[in-house]
């Protein structure tokens, strides 16, 4: 019968099985996935496991002091962080097409995760111990949007999808494969890991990155972080993270219109909010949000953000729409 502590011990022995007494290096990204598929990992093999946080650049406000805090205050895991931010905005520059966007980020987070592996093993390394397996929080919707599915259209490739690199040299392991999000969160919660893990929004691995319609630089980023960080701050204190599945902050960075503040004329990036209303992601309808807190998101929006001159709401389901804009 399915109750989360069968899963979960199943899934623990399905790891054992598939590690035997190899290594394992987890890709952390702050979501609940990665954080539920490292928790089990940890569970099935100790401290074979190590978990890596690539800084990419593309995070939002706060979201590495997270992982570095929380993460690892839950579960005691070994922790390396690898600064990466150089690497993927150099070869995200003159990037604009959503798709190559993407497979640059799933190919330059497997190029860290290599480059940690050094790292990982310590002196190990001159014994010629080598980490075998990438364990990935890979979740059944990710899988069937991204084409892995029988009879499915690739809808768009997710990170630790379907930008792989063919000569991988790790062995997969994706314990959630199979599983919906609440099924994640379900399991989660028997691990043990605290509701600030398992209660997050879904955040995508490839962060501001595809959240920014255009190319990716330092500038827009810092843009983009702050409208985000502001819209997140006003839709917590109104009590609304419980209604909504995940608020996406998208900044139109090749798109101008003319404003006006004060006595002059402005000509800035529209912001679009786009809160989402979802079981599992794989259908959504936009949420009502009250209009005073869109009302108060998008003062603060255009009075901090000096770039931004217009906020605008996304009111399309999915389908048509998906939930992020690229
Ligand atoms: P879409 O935009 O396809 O998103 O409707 C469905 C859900 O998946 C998240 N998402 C991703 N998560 N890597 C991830 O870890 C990705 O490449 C990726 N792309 C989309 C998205 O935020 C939503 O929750």
């Amino acid at each position: 019968s399915w109750t989360a502590a069968n899963i979960a011990e199943s899934l623990i022995e399905q790891v054992r099985a598939q590690v035997g007494d190899g290594r394992a290096i987890c890709g952390l990204s702050g979501g609940v996935d990665s954080a539920v598929a490292a928790a089990l990992v940890q569970r099935a093999i100790g401290d074979r496991l190590t978990c890596v946080f690539v800084d990419h650049g593309l995070m939002r406000e706060g979201e590495r002091q997270q992982v570095e805090k929380d993460f690892v205050a839950a579960t005691g895991a070994r922790l390396v962080t690898v600064d990466a931010s150089e690497t993927f905005l150099r070869e995200l520059s003159g990037v604009t097409d959503p798709e190559t966007k993407r497979k640059i980020i799933g190919r330059e987070f497997i190029r860290s995760f290599e480059g940690a592996v050094a790292e990982v093993l310590g002196e190990g390394a001159e014994k010629g111990e080598t980490v075998e397996f990438l364990v990935q929080g890979t979740l059944y919707p990710d899988v069937v949007e991204s084409g892995g599915g029988s009879g499915t259209a690739n809808i768009k490739s997710h990170h630790n999808v379907g930008g792989l690199p063919e000569d991988l040299q790790f062995s997969l392991v994706e314990p959630l494969r199979l599983l919906f999000k609440d099924e994640v969160r379900a399991v989660g919660r028997q691990l043990g890991l605290p509701e600030e893990i398992v209660g997050r929004q879904p955040f995508p691995g490839p962060g501001l990155g595809i959240r920014i319609i255009g190319e990716v630089t330092r500038e827009r980023l810092e843009i983009l972080r702050r409208a985000d960080s502001i819209a997140r701050e006003e839709l917590t204190s109104a009590g609304l993270d419980g209604q909504i599945w995940q608020c996406p902050v998208v900044l139109l960075a090749d798109v101008r219109s003319v404003g006006v503040q004060g006595d002059g004329r402005t000509y800035g990036h529209p912001i679009v909010l786009r809160p989402v209303s979802s079981e599992d992601a794989m259908t959504a309808d936009w949420t009502r949000l009250p209009y005073e807190t869109l009302e108060r998101i998008s003062t603060r929006i255009t009075n901090e953000v000096a770039e931004v001159n217009r906020v605008v709401l996304d009111v399309t389901s999915k389908p048509p729409g998906t939930i992020e804009w690229e």
